[in-house]
Order: structure tokens, then sequence, then C-alpha cells
């Protein structure tokens, strides 16, 4: 193994790995500095068949990390502060690079993948390697691609954005070649490994009175199996898990993603029966809980549909997996219901590249309205969604504007108040670069225009003739 390639093998690992050297004997930091268990510990070991902390400086002698001072009048050593301007890589393009790629990038493809996130970009090796969904391609290549693609960029739009410089720093480094670090990248100078996608806090309100679980499954009692290179958009029937367990109306006060296999699990969407929405996930999405006063009607009998979408794409293994969620409902309830409903805009998309419809509806309703949520729905055509409220006297409210990818099924919360006799003005962007008109459709060939709105109170308004088709 030669220094560069020592350079490219999982830095995060390998330095906790060297710091740890003495007790935990990892294997990819045997550099042969003959630490022995029960030695002192080298707080960094730097010699030529590791120079992944190499400083650069001539000898290699120079440690890089937490430094210590012995005090000849004993006292205890003295932390010195490290000047991390000095460390390995510092202003290096590919440790640059890999500050991004750990910051926004890993959350998915890290050493553990998640969100169906097909490959790692954790090390060099990890860079160079042919792409999976174009093995001509690097899979620098592709990054080069996907960040720029405003359709299907990376991170997915679910996710933060890249900054203006973060951006730059990629396209520095695939600018220059994509080259490997000249001297390593200490772990002093990158970014910390992003927290887990799938780790959020759980903090039920104390008002829950039950708590039930809707997952995943087989049909036959097991968990769903997601075969090796698969791409699944499927329904999966749960019945409704507290019908029958008490009487009268039910609202939930909270919603907790479940993600059993994080790997595999890319979104989901709750509907109850065909297409009222109830809730959405992609990873990264935190517990859901609802303003002060407020529980989401629940229904209290039939199925729900769990429409998920699984990635196991670049796997050679079958993946099983019955992710869900676990919802805390109330029977004693809150005094405003909320709902959702669904604006329904033209999803009719003649040939012709970019296509933009706008529809416009009039609010009928019987006390003034309150959106809580926003969740613009099209299929993968759609790539822009917007939303807004035209008031009677021409004033022109945005609740949601913001690009649009199928695969991101965000919910926003927002805070807007409708009153009787605004328009609300649905905008659905979409490209069709086929040579046929698609049209209103269940199928993923076909398009839809919604945004899914959670409001209170339930059944307060209407807006229009219903469905734009
Ligand atoms: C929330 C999870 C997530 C994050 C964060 C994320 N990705 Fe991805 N990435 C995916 C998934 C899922 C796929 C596979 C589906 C696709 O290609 O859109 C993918 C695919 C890719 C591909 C295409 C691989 C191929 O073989 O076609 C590249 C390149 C990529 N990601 C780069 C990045 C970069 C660079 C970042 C950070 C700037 C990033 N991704 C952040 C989930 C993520």
């Amino acid at each position: 193994m030669n220094s560069e390639r020592l350079v490219a093998t999982r830095i995060g690992g390998l330095a906790a790995c060297v710091l740890l050297l003495a007790w935990s004997g990892c294997s990819d930091s045997n550099d042969g500095s003959g630490v022995n268990p029960g030695d002192p510990v080298p707080i960094v070991t730097n010699s030529p068949a590791n120079n992944v902390f190499n400083t650069g400086a001539a000898g290699g002698a120079a440690p890089v990390g937490t430094n210590t001072l012995t005090d000849t009048t004993g006292a205890q050593p003295m932390p010195v502060p490290v000047d991390t301007s000095m460390a390995a890589g510092a202003g290096d393009p590919f440790c640059d690079a890999l500050s991004v790629f750990r910051t926004s990038c890993q959350g998915c493809h890290g050493e553990q993948l998640v969100g169906g996130a097909p490959m790692p970009l954790v090390s060099y090796e990890d860079l160079l390697a042919p792409a999976i969904s174009d093995p001509s391609s690097t899979v620098s290549q592709l990054v080069g691609v996907r960040i720029h693609d405003t359709q299907s960029p990376m991170p997915p739009l679910s996710q933060t954005p890249l900054t203006t410089e973060q951006m730059g720093t990629l396209d520095a480094w695939l600018a220059a070649g994509a080259p490997n670090a000249v001297a390593g990248c200490s772990e002093d100078i990158l970014a910390p490994p992003p927290a887990s996608l799938t780790e959020g806090e759980v903090v039920w309100p104390a008002d829950c009175q039950e708590r039930y679980e809707i997952r995943a499954h087989d049909g036959a009692g097991g968990p769903y199996r997601v075969p090796a290179g698969a791409e699944l958009n499927i329904d999966i029937s749960v019945p409704v898990p507290w019908a029958g367990q008490g009487s009268g109306a039910v609202q939930a006060l909270a919603i907790r993603p479940i993600t059993n296999n994080a790997r595999v699990v890319h979104h989901w969407i709750l509907y109850s029966g065909l297409l009222d929405f109830v809730t959405s996930w992609s990873p990264g999405k935190p517990m859901e809980t609802f303003p002060e006063g407020v529980g989401v009607h629940m229904p209290t009998s039939g199925n729900f549909r769990l429409n998920m979408h699984y990635y196991n794409v670049g796997n050679t293994e079958a993946e099983l997996d019955d992710s869900g969620l676990e919802v805390c409902i109330t029977r004693d309830l809150k005094p405003n219901t909320a709902t959702t409903y669904m604006f329904s805009g033209n999803a009719t998309v003649p040939p012709g590249g970019r296509v933009e419809n706008v529809s416009t509806c009039t609010v009928n309703a019987s006390e003034q309205v309150h959106l809580i949520t926003s969740s613009p729905h099209m299929h993968s055509y759609g790539v822009y969604a917007k939303l807004e409220i035209v008031r009677a006297n021409g004033s022109v409210e945005v609740v949601e504007d913001a690009p649009f990818n199928w695969e991101d099924q965000h919910i926003t919360p927002v805070d807007a108040v409708l009153n009787d006799g605004d328009k609300v003005r649905v905008t659905c962007v979409y490209e069709n670069n086929t040579d046929r008109t698609i049209t209103f459709g269940d199928s993923s060939a076909d398009e839809m225009c919604f945004n899914f709105a959670r409001y209170y109170p339930m059944d307060a308004f209407t807006c229009g003739g219903g469905f734009g088709f």
C-alpha cells in the first residue's frame, strides 16, 4: 500500500484508531511504530507508513493534535493549543472537499449508507471508483454533475443545500483534476462528521393518551423484503391500529418516524384511503408535533396506505425493512381539529420542455381558516412548486415557493390565514422532455399537481371545484 492510498483510507475511523492505538489495536493504523498494549499512549504517531497525520515537516516528527508540555516543577502536564493552520492538509483542495463531503453528504454517503445512497463518499478511493449508475464515469465526475443538477441535486432537496462557498470548494477540487491530498488531511482541519440523519430527539407531548405503530410488512407477519439492486415504489396496506379500541373521534398529537433499515428507505408517504395525505418522511425529518391547541384528525376505521419508496441499487444483498411511524393519539380532543386540504392544479403537461401550470380557486369559508403546513405533490416531471394566497385587494401572500423533486416529500410548517373570498393559486412547474402529453394519473409515468395543506378548523372551507383534471 503506498502512502497515496493510505491517505484515502477511511480517515475518520483511522484518526480514532490512532488516538486509541495502545488500547484498541485498530488494524488499519498498524504503522510499525512498535506500540504495544500497556505502553504509554503516543498521542499522534507519525511514521512514513502512516502519513495521514503528517504535518509535512521534514523528518515527520511534529505531532498534530493535542500536544503536552511537561512542567518541570512536577505539576500536571499542561495542554498547549495547537495552531491548526499548520495541520496536515490545511488549504489542500482534497481536504477542503472532504470537509464538505463530511458535513453535507456523509449523513447518507457515510460508512453506513443511509436513505438509499448507493456508495460512500468517505475516502479518496470512494471518489475514484466507477459510479454505480454509469461505470464509465468516476464517482467524482458524477459529484460534479449532481451538485449542479437543479432537478435532482445532491444533497437532495429535502436536505440543507450546499452554500455557494461549499459548491465552489468542490468545483475547485474537480477543476484541479480531483487530486488526492498532498500530505493527508488531519482530523483537525476536517469538519466533524454529521449527526446521524436517522436520529432525532423524541419528546412525546405530555397529553398523549395512546401510542401505536404503523409499519411496513410483507403481508405474512414479517418485514418487507427489498430485493438486491431494486428501486421500488410500493403501497403497503396497514389497518388503522386503534380501530375498534374506543369510541368517538381521534386526534394525533405527534408523529415519530421509525427507521428500521436506514440503508434502503428512501422516503415514504402515509395516506388514509387513496389520497388523503396524512404525513410523509425523508431522511433527517424529525418527529412532528402540532401547534398548541391543535390535534390532527385521524380515521377510526379502514386502512392506511403506506407508500414506501425503497432504493437498494448498488447492493448485491436483499434487505429487510419494517420502517414506518409511531403516532400518539388523544380521544380528549383539542379545541382545533386540523386535517388536510388537497389544493389541486392542472396536471396535464404537453411536450416541449418547461411548462408552468397555474390554477386558481376561490375560498368559500364559513370562518377564518389557518394553514399550518404545506406539502407539494407531483411526480417525476415536477420541478417547482408554488402556493399563493391572493387577497380580495389583490395583494399576494406566498405560502410555498421552492424547487420540487418527487423524491423530496417535505412538509413545511407555515402560518397563514385564509378568508372567505380569497383566491388560492397553485403553480406546478414541469419539465417534459418526452414527445407525449402527460396527463393526471397514479402511475409514475403520469402526473399530479397538489398541495396537501394541513389546516383548521376541519371542514371550514372549500376551494373551487375539486381536482384540476
Ligand atoms: C439524504 C441523503 C443524501 C445526501 C445527504 C446526499 N445524497 Fe447523494 N444520493 C442519495 C441517494 C438516495 C442517491 C441515489 C439516488 C439518486 O441518484 O438520486 C444518491 C446518489 C448520488 C450520486 C449518484 C451516484 C450514481 O452512481 O449515480 C452522487 C454523485 C451523489 N449522490 C453525490 C452526493 C454528494 C456530493 C452529496 C453531498 C454534497 C450527497 N450526494 C448528499 C442520497 C443522499
